[in-house]
């Protein structure tokens, strides 16, 4: 029986961690901590089990626990996983690895230091849909693929306007940092991880500006905080040179258009796939002068549990997986060079 500890008992916790650690027979969740205490004691209350505790290094001290979640906001996915690795635990850290390159870097450096397992959440790589375009594309279905275009486009929806996900020393950044993270992974995940060469981008914090007068229907994370802060993008530009295709991406949590894009194309030269985002996809080609469309049918599981599964495994077997830190890492790297591109109002070469 392993023994997790989830760290951070909010939104993502109770979504994904918290429920596929309960589905999983070989987990026991032995502590619940928050720094909202009703956080911590509600988890218990709930899921029946473990301990509530404020303060995670409680949980440090702890040599039964060999696992953590760390579902915090961004500014501590650093410092709480450095501290669990030090300790002997093995982390998977919620995605991005955390609110800079430097610090992502600080983490991978631990990790090798300790020898134990850092995985980020990357969840995607652990979807069905998304492995079924990685399995095209290794088959040469689109042949060569040149251009991929990333769209991750909404019409209002900045979460938490004057929060956390809105302030960049939380945060590190906005749009692409906590939603075209996980756009851009796919897109190095089925293209294979292709080394970056230059990065253009530029960022536009344009509509949350105003956060008395922002409007909207509904906002995730919220309700808006009048007196908060709002210094991160609310949309992104960027053109990424790679050793493998060419990464176009462009993203909004809000704009001034109504229809929601949600979609990253593949485009080779031989076939295309548009993937629509948490869905499945369609595969376009031509043979024998006709023009071939299809959308494959197949099972998709809940890529939440699959993904803590894979972690849970791994802390037993040692194997590497996809969202292993060396991984990501690139990823990071990729979304640093945005936002460097986007201060110099320059192209930045890797
Ligand atoms: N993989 C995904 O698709 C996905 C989806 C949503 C959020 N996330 C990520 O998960 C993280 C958390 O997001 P959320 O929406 O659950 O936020 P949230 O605000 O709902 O939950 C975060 C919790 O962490 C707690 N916390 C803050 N500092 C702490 C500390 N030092 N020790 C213990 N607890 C602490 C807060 O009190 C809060 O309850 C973010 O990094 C976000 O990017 C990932």
């Amino acid at each position: 029986m392993l023994k997790v500890a989830v760290i951070g008992c909010g939104t993502i916790a109770n979504a994904a961690h918290i429920p596929a650690y309960m589905k999983n027979g070989g987990v026991r969740i032995k502590y619940f901590c928050d720094i909202i205490p009703e956080r911590a004691k509600a988890a218990v209350e709930k899921y029946g089990c473990g301990t509530a505790v404020t303060d995670y290094h409680d949980i440090l001290k702890d040599p039964e626990v060999e696992a953590v979640s760390v579902c915090t906001p961004n500014n501590m996915h650093a410092p709480i996983s450095i501290d669990c690795l030090r300790a002997g635990k093995n982390v998977l850290c919620e995605k991005p690895a955390a609110r800079s390159y430097a610090e992502a870097l600080e983490m991978q450096k631990a990790q090798h230091e300790t020898g134990k397992i850092l995985n980020i959440g990357v969840v995607n790589r652990f979807n069905d849909s998304v492995n079924l375009i990685k399995d095209f594309i290794d088959d040469g279905k689109l042949g060569e693929v040149y251009h991929v275009i990333a769209s991750f486009r909404a019409h209002r929806s900045i979460p938490g306007l004057g929060g956390a996900f809105t302030t960049k020393a939380i945060a590190g950044g906005g749009a692409l940092i906590d939603w075209g993270v996980h756009y851009l992974d796919i897109v190095m995940y089925c293209c294979g991880d292709p080394a970056p060469k230059t990065v253009s981008g530029e960022t536009f914090c344009r509509l949350g500006r105003d956060i008395k007068n922002y409007a909207y229907t509904d906002m995730w994370a919220g309700p808006p905080k009048l007196d908060g802060t709002y210094d991160v993008e609310d949309s992104v530009a960027a053109l990424i040179r790679t050793a493998g295709p060419v990464i176009s991406l462009e993203g909004a949590w809000a704009q001034n258009i109504g229809p929601q894009e949600t979609y990253i194309d593949f485009i080779g030269d031989k076939g295309g796939i548009r993937l629509d985002y948490g869905g499945k996809f369609a595969f376009y080609t031509a043979e024998h002068g006709a023009l071939i469309e299809c959308r494959p049918e197949f099972n998709m599981r809940q890529h939440f549990e699959t993904e803590i599964n894979a972690f849970v495994d791994c802390v037993g077997t040692g194997k590497k997986l996809p969202s292993h830190i060396d991984t990501f890492i690139i990823t990071q790297k990729m979304m640093q060079a945005v936002y460097d591109s986007a201060a110099q109002h320059r192209e930045v070469a890797l």
